[in-house]
């Protein structure tokens, strides 16, 4: 086997923001990213793997608010935490900084000031929500109201999770502050842009090679046939961020300097080892670069971000390699179902190297989403990693040690199969080097069960019942053992600690990809001690129970302002009989509702609880409407009123329903 040529590699990850702990779903990427480094490593490259923590964004400023601490002390605290879990989730990070760090604001300058000299940046006056009370710009995540489209109620700024349709905060209808609970005005201010349509042609040419995948570059041809946009790189006071040069109460947009994290982080890590840093970013470099990411970032990173670099001088990425989304049992994590697991939660109950495997086993070249599937995962760890290999070793380890004086034969029983073991290598490595994890999975545990298959053959505990046959014995038992080490190498960037543990059972120092190659013989090894151990299904419960529990009320988000008693006794509610309820055409997402509001007559009523009722279900039922709601014209007609109903949305919105006794037209006091 002749070795590869030796590479130069800089590997990130996208940087977490710094507002709370790492979860499951953070995993699936900070594993991808790590297995894909330390093979690189194993094969003999030299790869940096280069992070921080995201601690930018009106969001980290609003928590520390509520917190009552300064966004210093929130992102030390939480960047304490990532460290601590992707440590013991054994992600092997050469470096993790922080944005708010001062190599990245001296780098966001540098790039600044190039754009700038290079004409990227031009100003303009935008109209914006604006919050009196909290005295600031909103995003549009942080107004929420009804939706100008369908109606629907508690929309964001920017879409509604019920028709889908995209606007901006100023045509929602009641809009208010998630801030504060007031209502937004519009209020202008000058921003400065990115002129992102300078970089088409050398866009184009970026992404039309091989370094994306076909599900992004599919999704880039939408957005340059929607045409590239300006963007918006600026933020008015206040905000936690790095201020602008030559501006006043102006902060740079997060996501400016977040990717530039990842050019700082490496500064700091450079001027700390002595590495050279321009090889890695300079136009002409000979390095490769990539980018591990969620596909909900790949617009800043397919487009804005090789502009940004290529625009101030640097060199864009060789590829962006995005991944798809996790869910856990077939459900989207999420705090209210209990779904939404911390990485710290998980190490609490399970061993981390177990849910490497399994993400491993579920984690293709593409952007499909993956499941985590409890059961699944208990039944295919107890199966694939302690049923099947580890069984290996400990099928022959105590034959070598009683019999063999823990000594391995010089010489092979079935060379031939060793040599079938030697040669998948080179497919294994190029399954890694694809990133189809679940297909390199899959190879090595196709080699397992016929690994598994010599033992059964050759029944070892049979032949040791004859002394005369002690060499054949060791032979075998030498061949399993052997074909066991190197199911452990190709396994190592998945199981470090597993491939550690087979390394100390064999007495071998640290194993590179290329030793697979070469048979371990006539050498004394150790005693064997277990490797791993099944998984007990009471833990998953464990695990289970305690993410449920971490469920604090707090984390409910609630839009409260204070009302006066006078205000409240403004809104007229009453009880309704709907008389019928059908769907309506172009909005499925809406019911068109007829209702009987007694003594003030009949209504028409537009409401966005399609996803949870049948028609024919409302019918004849009670329920509590507001009845003195101004009109709205909708695209379907006028809606004279408002239904009542609880819930997160989806199949879960429950209509409220007065008890036995209530008629239409009664006023709800
Ligand atoms: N701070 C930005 C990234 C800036 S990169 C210059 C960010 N942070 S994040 O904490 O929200 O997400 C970090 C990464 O985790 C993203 O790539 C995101 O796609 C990924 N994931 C977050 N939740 C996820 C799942 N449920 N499943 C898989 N990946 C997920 O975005
Ligand atoms: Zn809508």
């Amino acid at each position: 086997m002749t070795a590869p040529a030796k590479r130069t590699l800089l590997v990130t990850s996208a940087l977490p923001y710094a507002n709370g702990a790492p979860h499951l779903g953070h995993l699936v990427e900070y594993v991808q990213t790590d297995i894909w480094v330390r093979f690189q490593r194993m094969r003999g490259h030299d790869c940096l793997f280069i992070w921080a923590s995201d601690a930018h964004g009106t969001p980290i400023m609003l928590k520390a608010r509520q917190e009552g601490i300064t966004p210093e002390q929130l992102i030390e605290r939480v960047g304490g935490e990532q460290r601590r879990d992707f440590g013991e989730f054994d992600i092997s990070y050469d470096n993790f900084h922080t944005t708010h760090s001062d190599e990245n604001r001296e780098v966001t300058y540098e790039i600044y000031r190039r754009l700038v000299a290079g004409g990227h940046i031009r100003r303009e006056t935008i109209v914006q929500a604006y919050d009196e009370q909290a005295k600031m710009f909103l995003p549009d995540r942080y107004v929420r109201g009804t939706c100008p489209r369908c109606g629907a109620l508690d929309q964001y700024g920017d879409s509604c999770e019920v028709c889908g349709a995209t606007y901006t905060p100023a045509d929602l209808l009641h809009a208010v502050s998630v801030v504060s609970g007031t209502a937004p005005v519009q209020k202008q201010s000058e921003h400065l842009f990115f002129k992102l349509g300078d970089f088409e042609p050398m866009l184009r040419a970026w992404t039309g090679g091989d370094r994306l995948q076909s599900a992004v570059t599919a999704k880039l041809g939408e957005w340059f046939d929607a045409g590239l946009r300006d963007w918006d790189i600026s933020r008015d006071e206040p905000y936690f961020g790095f201020e602008i040069p030559g501006e006043t109460g102006k902060y740079f947009y997060v996501w400016l300097d977040a990717p530039i994290g990842y050019l700082s982080s490496l500064l700091q890590y450079c001027r700390r080892t002595g590495r050279d840093f321009d090889q890695y970013w300079k136009p002409d470099s000979a390095a490769e670069v990539y980018h591990f990411i969620g596909k909900d970032i790949v617009y800043f990173h397919t487009l804005f971000w090789p502009a940004v670099l290529v625009g101030a001088g640097y060199r864009p990425p060789t590829a962006v390699f995005a991944h798809g989304f996790l869910t856990v049992n077939g459900l989207k994590m999420s705090k209210s179902r209990g779904t939404l697991i911390s990485a710290r939660t998980w190490l609490d109950h399970l061993p981390a190297e177990y849910l490497r495997y399994y993400f491993a086993s579920r984690l293709g070249d593409g952007v499909e989403d993956l499941d985590l599937n409890l059961d699944d995962f208990v039944a295919k760890v107890n199966s694939d990693i302690v049923g099947k290999l580890v069984n290996i070793a400990s099928r022959c380890a105590g034959f070598i040690a009683r019999g063999s004086a823990g000594r391995l034969a010089p010489a092979l029983a079935d060379t031939a199969l060793q040599d079938e073991f030697a040669a998948a290598g080179e497919r294994v490595a190029a399954l890694y080097e694809g990133r189809d994890l679940a297909g390199a999975m899959r190879e090595i545990m196709a080699l397992t069960d016929r690994a598994n298959l010599y033992i059964d053959q050759q029944k070892p505990w049979l032949m040791a019942k004859d002394p005369a046959r002690a060499t054949a014995v060791q032979a075998v038992c030498t061949q399993g053992l052997n074909l066991f080490r190197v199911l452990a190498i190709y396994l190592k960037p998945v199981m470090p600690r597993l491939a550690a543990g087979a390394e100390k059972f064999l007495g071998l120092p640290s194993q590179a990809w290329t030793d697979a190659a070469t048979p371990l013989l006539d050498t004394a090894i150790n005693a064997y001690e277990p490797l791993a151990t099944r998984v007990d299904p009471a833990a998953v419960k464990a695990l289970l129970a305690a993410s449920a529990e971490s469920l604090k009320p707090a984390d409910v988000p609630a839009v409260t302002a204070e009302l006066s008693i006078d205000d409240f006794m403004k809104v007229d509610l009453r009880i309704a009989r709907i008389d019928s309820a059908e769907l309506v055409e172009g909005a499925d997402k809406l019911l068109r509702l007829g209702v009987d509001l007694g003594e003030l007559g009949t209504r028409q009523i537009f409401a966005g609880i399609r996803s949870a009722y049948e028609p024919s279900q409302l019918v004849g039922r009670l329920t509590v409407v507001v009845a003195n709601l101004a009109p709205r014209k909708m695209r379907f007609g006028l809606s004279e009123g408002m239904v009542l109903a609880a819930g997160p949305g989806g199949q879960e919105i429950f209509l409220l329903s007065p008890d036995a006794g209530a008629t239409p037209g009664m006023k709800v006091k």
